[in-house]
């Protein structure tokens, strides 16, 4: 493999993530691995992160320099340029001026690394420390007006930097770059698919379970069902799937889970029916946050209460599968304490283990972005329903009903949720066949119905009525941390507003929601 160090860069696994694109495999590892540990991961080239500390400052992560000498290619970015500078004797120093976003670069001289790029190019820029003098050995290959060293290389050693990100997409020619490095530097092979991911996951399952049970929480979305579809493949009815429905999903959902994952998929599947618990636990329950402990922890109650009567030969369960993906430990751990990659196992925690229960995790996907998940999904046979599922909320529909819970506003959302998804599915289908890319231009993210608690006056026939809104609510995002209400075509506003008041008894209005996100949230509690 390709190892990248993560000195706690934002873009870590984006790097990696690079490489993959490129069909080399590539992991993200932490940067105080030492060179021995590399050795033995026998990897065939080094790249170092970028991060977010100073390397002066005092608790400044280092690098063994034991691995500069493991005869290894190694390149470095941003962080991994200034430690590749300080760790083998050149010289890093503040600088006043700070340098961040799109930045124009010129090369001073031929770079390997460069190799096929214009002279002058567009890179992406985000430091205030600088190399100030580059080792021995190494060339400045480039420069920009405030960064004198913007790149660097000692082709006989095969060492390359640049205080640069090639990894981000800013990067004009930062694809070129990585490439020349693999392929060109390296001498490394396109040899790693989605199809190796698969087996190579299905072997390490195997091999980290043995003869021992495992159990996984499974929703019905992406993560878990690619975790439960992974372990039937890896030790089929050694897995338990345990699927609580706690009454909130959405129209023919709970069915739909059930049949793939008892015909379909073979492992060991429960389907805990606590719908009516949820119910009397919601009930009258208004705050928004409540509903959100009350769901969360009688989550976890329902689920251990069948984990811990599990038991195999007599022993209990001993592997808890998780469909953590690297986004989500980005968000629970790294991202809050700026620190390092290391921190980033802290999220483990968050899972409240009752007193005297323990399991060993297994998180096969805690390396992949959305996409790629979705792609070995495709790849491990999934339904494209669930693999392309759009996201929902763990409380689901209990914070789409604003106010109280109960059955009867349960139906109406139900039934109006399924009419706004089935007209906004062929929405995108209809601009993923223009465009060719499923979540192109145009193209709807998230999308849903929203009961808010009141009523409003209309006439139906020749009726005076006094019934419920909905509200629609469709966004566009990538990432949901920011998103923008979709500009839908009037004529899909038009047939969603008629079908919802036609078909589901007790609505009479439907007004749609045209606030981006921030400064709303996408749902709205
Ligand atoms: P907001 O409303 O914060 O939502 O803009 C951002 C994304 O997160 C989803 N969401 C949740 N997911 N538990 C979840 O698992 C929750 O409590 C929750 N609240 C919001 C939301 O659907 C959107 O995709």
């Amino acid at each position: 493999p390709v190892l990248v160090l993560d000195f706690g860069a934002q873009y870590g696994q984006l790097i990696a993530r690079r490489v993959r694109d490129l069909q080399v495999y590539s992991e993200l590892v932490p940067c105080d691995i030492s060179a021995d540990e590399v050795r033995e991961l026998n990897p065939a080239a080094i790249i170092l992160s970028g991060g977010p500390a100073s390397v002066y400052a005092e608790d400044a992560p280092s690098i063994d320099a034991g691995i500069f000498e493991l005869g290894l290619p190694v390149l470095g970015f941003c962080y991994g340029h200034q430690i590749m500078a300080a760790t083998l004797g050149g010289e890093v120093s503040h600088s006043d001026v700070g340098e961040y976003g799109p930045a124009t670069l010129t090369r001073e001289r031929d770079s390997a690394l460069m190799n096929a790029t214009p002279l002058e190019q567009t890179v992406w820029m985000s430091h205030r420390d600088a190399v100030s003098q580059a080792p021995e050995g190494f060339m400045v290959t480039s420069s920009t007006s405030v960064c004198p060293i913007a790149s660097m290389e000692d082709p006989t050693r095969r060492f390359f930097s640049t205080q640069f990100h090639p990894e981000v997409a800013h990067t004009e020619h930062g694809g070129q770059m990585l490439e020349n490095f693999l392929f060109e530097i390296c001498g490394l092979e396109k040899n790693w698919s989605m199809d190796d991911v698969a087996e190579r996951k299905v072997a390490d399952i195997r091999k980290q379970v043995g003869e021992d049970r495992v159990i996984l929480a499974l929703s019905g979305g992406v993560d878990s069902s690619v975790v439960a579809a992974l372990g039937a493949r890896a030790i089929g009815r050694q897995m338990t799937c345990v699927f609580i429905n706690h009454g909130l999903l959405r129209k023919g959902e709970p069915e739909q889970v059930e049949e793939v994952f008892t015909t379909q998929f073979d492992v060991d599947f429960i389907h805990v029916h606590a719908e009516d618990r949820y119910a009397a636990l919601l009930d009258g329950v208004v705050d928004p946050e409540e509903k959100r402990r009350i769901i969360g922890t009688q989550f976890w109650k329902e689920f251990f209460a069948v984990a811990t009567e599990l038991e195999h030969d007599g022993r209990p369960v001993r592997f808890l599968a998780q469909g953590t993906i690297y986004p989500d430990i980005i968000e629970s751990g790294a991202r809050k304490t700026g620190g390092k990659a290391s921190t980033i196992k802290s999220h483990h925690n968050l899972i409240p283990f009752p007193e005297g229960v323990h399991f060993d995790l297994i998180e096969p996907l805690d390396h992949f972005f959305k996409d790629e998940v979705r792609a070995l999904g495709r790849e491990l046979g999934l339904p494209e329903h669930i693999v392309y599922r759009q996201p929902f909320p763990g409380p689901g529909l209990a914070i789409r009903i604003i106010g109280a819970v109960s059955p009867e506003k349960l139906e109406i959302l139900r039934e109006a949720d399924a009419i706004v998804r089935e007209e906004l599915d062929a929405h995108n289908k209809r601009v993923f066949r223009q465009t060719g890319e499923r979540s192109g231009a145009g193209s709807v993210w998230q999308y849903f119905a929203v009961l808010p608690d009141i009523k409003s006056v209309g006439v139906m026939g020749d009726e005076r009525t006094y019934a419920r809104p909905i509200i629609l609510r469709a966004v566009e995002s990538s990432d949901a941390m920011t998103a923008d209400w979709a500009k839908l075509p009037y004529e899909v506003l038009g047939r969603i507003s008629s079908r919802i008041v036609a078909e589901v008894p007790g609505v009479n209005r439907v007004a749609y929601d045209i606030t981006s996100k921030p400064p709303a949230t996408i749902e709205w509690e």
